[in-house]
């Protein structure tokens, strides 16, 4: 039977308990799949003839078998090969794995459908969390698709804008806590204690890390049941990291695949706990009072699943970074205007990762590296217009825009011939 262990004393709690925190010792929970089980259920299914998408892998999902899914065709993203940004950082085999194609715009859409859907199935009828923005955006979609209530708690004045127009258009009751994450992540977690009614779904809740996980599993599929050596993806509360983690290793141990890939995490210098205990070889984050950084989506002191991720990233002989923000912004650009890729500055950090670690012999040039982008460009555009070039202006007349443009008039260059 699949059940939720606490990740420190193993405590073991029902698939159908509503817990956050292990009641012996404090620590987060995970999913433990009964492998055996998937293992003959899948021998049996379909599941390779269906699209790719999270809920390809339903029979991989804690989720029973009788339940409506709340759904907006999540997951399935495009694995981009992209051999002009290689050549630029002189590497050989790169994939952009843009999870800005979901349908609110991130990776988080992944993790809601399995909590809201999980949540519809505990009968909760308002669901809670505290986000830098995409959380919030995403849980006030599904929230909306699955008619039951939900309440955002937001940094105040440190949210892009388009993900909080997303949280306001889907309905949810948004309050700006003058504050940072942190401390709105404290509150939400003692509402979920206080008030049973009120179902929390920010990442230390196990059931988005099962939607998430499917990452790792489509990556190894796109990449014909391989996965890549490296997979570099932006940590900030530190849950996808762990997710994407846990889908490697369950392919690895349904025997789907052969190898696992060295997981590495990008932190932005202003708020990098997991990436300085890494780099510090230490068991413990220091956490950040203070964190700053333009890529407001990862701007974390205190990151929830810090355990989970240092575990990922030392099981998978991984590593973690740090970029400044002048990196983040460079790295943005750069994907936008070599690939097409438009990510927002959280996402981009991955790149501003992947460069650097190239840079000082960490990455060779014959790995295969999956770098993951985690939410479109289109979410954050007051960053994206205060890095490009300004447009230019013109009269409306043809050789006002010629003259823009640098193109000679027919006209001119006839006089000029005579001349
Ligand atoms: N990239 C983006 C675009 C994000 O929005 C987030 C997290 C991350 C990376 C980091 O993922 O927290 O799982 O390590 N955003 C959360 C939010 C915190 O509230 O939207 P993580």
């Amino acid at each position: 039977m699949s059940h939720q262990e606490c990740i420190n004393c193993h405590a073991k709690y029902e698939i159908d308990e509503i817990v956050y925190f292990c009641e012996k010792c404090g620590d987060i929970l995970e999913i433990k799949l009964d492998l055996t089980n998937v293992a003959e259920t899948i021998k049996n299914s379909e599941w390779k003839k269906t699209p790719l998408s999270v809920w390809r892998y339903r029979n991989f999902m804690p989720i029973h078998e009788a339940t409506k899914l709340v759904t907006l065709n999540e997951g399935g993203t495009g694995l981009h090969r992209s051999d002009r940004l290689a050549a630029e950082l002189g590497l050989t085999n790169l994939w952009v794995k843009n999870e800005g194609e979901n349908p609110t715009g991130s990776f988080k859409d992944r993790g809601m459908t399995v909590g809201v859907t999980k949540a519809v199935e505990l009968g909760a009828r308002h669901v809670i969390c505290a986000s830098t923005g995409n959380t919030s955006a995403s849980l006030a979609a599904y929230a909306a698709r699955a008619g039951i209530k939900c309440t955002v708690l937001i940094p105040s004045g440190k949210i892009a804008y388009g993900k909080l127009s997303q949280a306001m258009i889907h309905g949810a009751k948004v309050l700006q806590v003058r504050g940072n994450f942190d401390e709105a992540l404290e509150f939400v977690l003692k509402l979920a204690e206080k008030h049973k009614s009120i179902y929390l779904l920010n990442s230390i809740n196990p059931f988005r890390i099962e939607g998430q996980k499917s990452l790792g599993y489509e990556v190894c599929e796109q990449l014909n049941y391989e996965a890549p050596d490296r997979l570099i993806v932006p940590v900030g509360n530190a849950g996808n990291i762990s997710a994407i983690w846990k889908g490697f290793s369950e392919f690895y141990k349904l025997g789907l695949i052969k190898n696992l890939p060295n997981m590495t995490g990008i932190q932005a210098s202003g708020s990098a706990p997991i990436a300085q205990a890494i780099k510090g070889h230490k068991d413990k984050i220091v956490p950040v009072a203070k964190p700053e950084t333009v890529a407001t989506a990862i701007r974390i002191g205190a990151p929830v699943s810090w355990k989970k991720a240092i575990n990922a990233i030392r099981e998978s002989h991984g590593t973690a970074e740090t970029v400044t923000d002048e990196e983040i912004l460079d790295a943005q650009k750069m994907l936008a205007r070599i690939e097409g890729i438009f990510v927002e500055p959280a996402s981009a950090s991955s790149i501003a990762g992947l460069k650097k670690l190239v840079r000082n012999g960490i990455i060779n040039k014959d790995e295969r590296v999956v770098c993951v982008t985690t939410g479109h460009g289109l979410k954050d555009p007051d960053t994206a217009i205060s890095l490009s070039e300004k447009p230019v202006e013109v009269d409306a007349e043809m050789s006002a825009i010629e003259n823009a443009l640098g193109l000679e008039t027919p006209l001119a260059t006839a006089y000029a011939r005579w001349k």
